[in-house]
């Protein structure tokens, strides 16, 4: 049984780090592991999967490991993709990433997850690396790319499968092309079909599990990396569904990401109205009431509800208030 949610407690300093933006960065060249690092992605993951080629693997292991260990990463997110569990590379993956990095890294991403025990091996196995190593045992969280039509009917499953779950990420072009999709261009929707968003359930059961049982939801890539139209196009429909962030491949996505999944200025600023008004109002001074007006507008519980999680992303983003409610003076 998945926990349930717990009584309301919920505050902003509860939302996990941000996410909106996250780079993809090919182990195998160490001229981008360093640029990464001045780059403003709030996420990097260093890919050892599809951005290196098979020879290319164990040397790009070693210049992931070196590229953690020294260091200077500053708040991002540090992620490493590892091979999936179909190929043969994947335990040696991890066990050398976590052995000569794991104190220098936040998370394991494991793309083409399948089924739920494809979680519980990889939680197995950095258990053991971070018991050997005198690592804390669970510190490093795991992040879960949906690519087939297993994984996401599994994909609840998957979301529940380990506390380590730390986001469910749509990976658009594997996806395509497992579900045999008539389109090559990742993200646009494949020409022939007129009524509707193709990828509408595919995100919608993504964000789902991700939100019953605690988790980000993440956007993948979007490959026409010259199109920054089509970027933030792309990146402003899973947004608007409430995703936490997307890929970026190249680093003019990076501040198009951070820009598109933080609230627009006004609303963050009407949230974080919402929040004062609402306290305020349902203190005694405020006369105790469960529902007020703010301004036009009626503000109750749901409300504060939804103006928290607006508030945490803007506060996670650093976006600082340019409007102010005041209480009425008596
Ligand atoms: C990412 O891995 C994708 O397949 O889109
Ligand atoms: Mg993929």
């Amino acid at each position: 049984m998945p926990d349930s949610p717990s009584l309301d407690s919920t505050t902003a300093s509860d939302v996990p780090r941000p996410r909106r933006s996250c780079l993809a960065v090919p182990g195998s060249n160490p001229r981008f592991l360093h640029k990464a690092k001045g780059l403003d992605a709030d996420q990097v993951f260093l890919d050892l999967e599809d951005a290196c080629a098979p020879s290319a693997k164990p040397g790009a292991r070693k210049n992931i490991v070196a590229a953690l260990t020294d260091g200077g990463w500053g708040n991002k997110i540090r992620a490493v993709r590892v091979n999936d569990w179909t190929t043969k590379w994947t335990y040696q993956d991890v066990i050398e990433v976590v052995e000569g990095a794991g104190a220098d890294l936040d998370c394991i991403m494991l793309p083409k997850v399948q089924t739920p025990e494809h979680i519980v091996a990889l939680d197995l196995l950095l258990t053991q690396i971070e018991t050997e190593h005198g690592l804390e045992v669970g510190r490093i969280g795991i992040e879960a790319q949906i690519e087939n039509a297993l994984g996401l009917i599994n994909v609840n499953a998957i979301a529940a499968a380990s506390p380590r779950v730390e986001t469910i990420i749509f990976g658009p072009a594997d996806f395509m092309a497992s579900i045999n999709m008539k389109s090559l261009v990742v993200g646009e929707q494949p020409p022939g079909y007129d009524v509707g968003d193709a990828y509408h359930h595919i995100l919608m059961s993504i964000l789902m599990a991700a939100r019953a049982h605690d988790k980000q939801a993440i956007d993948g890539p979007y490959l026409q990396v010259r199109d920054t139209d089509g970027f933030s196009r792309v990146a402003g429909r899973s947004a608007a569904l409430g995703f936490d962030g997307k890929w970026a491949l190249h680093p003019d996505q990076i501040d198009i990401a951070n820009d598109v999944f933080s609230p627009r200025q006004e609303d963050y600023d009407h949230a974080e109205n919402i929040l004062d008004a609402y306290d305020w109002y349902t203190s005694d001074a405020g006369g105790a009431k469960g529902a007020a007006m703010l301004g036009e507008e009626m503000i109750d519980e749901a409300s504060r509800k939804m103006a928290l999680v607006i508030s945490a992303k803007g506060r996670a983003a650093g976006m600082s208030r340019t409007d102010r409610w005041e209480p009425p003076s008596s």
